[in-house]
């Protein structure tokens, strides 16, 4: 379908004998929020790191808007930059201050302009609530200060997806929510975006699909949230949401 932005086909990744990504296929459209739960240990991170080939995959590929992203291809710096990516730990530069920070790769790797960019910088960091930091520097920020941080330093490249790998994991529990609000923010203004999360009051309220993944392999995947989050289909899904109170 021509409205497809990402698309794994039969991707196989394996550390050594360790088998952690099993012909996996898996489908994202422009403008659709995908999240991906599953126990630990079951390949959420591989896959993330796969998408934009941060690990190399010994079977199948990857494609976005229809070309492949692979480790050794000459665009591949070109490639990434439509993918934008946030961590658990949010890894900003400490001697640089958070508008420094959120300018690296718009002026160092794309070369724009500085007065563009810096209005680009400013008017996403007031959207998350931080414009008036703009001269801090991250240590005197909160861990939830400095995700939304990172989150601007994603969207500073314009990506066609984010993708956001347990972003809340790290936080205080205070702090979790004004992440995840910056993050609905973004999926109510039609980002296209891959989430691996644990909150799953929140995956529910922000899914328009749900990936539940088990030993690198999609065990079930629903196009009604709030259908699966009441009663998902396989008993392995079922026993993983026992596990969560929410
Ligand atoms: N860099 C690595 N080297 C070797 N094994 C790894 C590496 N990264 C992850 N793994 C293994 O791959 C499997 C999946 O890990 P991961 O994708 O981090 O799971 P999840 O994010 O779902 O918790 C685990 O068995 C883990 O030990
Ligand atoms: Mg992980």
């Amino acid at each position: 379908m021509a409205d497809i932005l990402l698309e794994l086909r039969h991707v196989h990744k394996r550390y050594g004998e360790n088998v952690v990504l099993r012909d996996l296929d898996l489908t994202v459209r422009r403008g659709e929020v995908v999240v991906v739960i599953g126990p630990s240990g079951c390949g959420k991170s591989t896959l993330l790191r796969c998408v934009n080939a941060l690990e190399d995959i010994q079977g199948g590929e990857v494609l976005l808007d229809g070309q492949p992203v692979r480790q050794e291809a000459k665009n591949i710096s070109q490639m990434r930059q439509k993918i934008g990516m946030v961590f658990q730990s949010y890894d900003l530069f400490p001697h640089k201050t958070i508008l420094e920070n959120v300018l690296l790769a718009p002026l160092k790797v794309q070369k724009r302009q500085r007065p563009e960019a810096e209005a680009e910088a400013l008017a996403l960091l007031e959207r998350v609530g931080l414009a008036d930091r703009r001269d801090d520097y991250p240590r005197q920020l909160s861990g939830g200060q400095k995700q939304r941080v990172a989150i601007v330093r994603a969207l500073m490249t314009h990506p066609e997806i984010l993708l956001l790998d347990e972003i809340t994991a790290a936080l205080d529990p205070e702090m979790v929510h004004e992440v995840l609000e910056v993050v609905l923010d973004l999926a109510k203004n039609g980002s296209t975006m891959l989430i691996v999360t644990h909150e799953m009051a929140f995956a529910r309220a922000i899914a328009h699909r749900v990936v539940f993944l088990e030993n690198g392999e999609i065990v079930e995947e629903s196009r009604d949230p709030k259908a699966f989050f009441t009663r998902p289909a396989t008993e392995r899904a079922q026993r993983f949401l026992r596990t969560f109170e929410y």
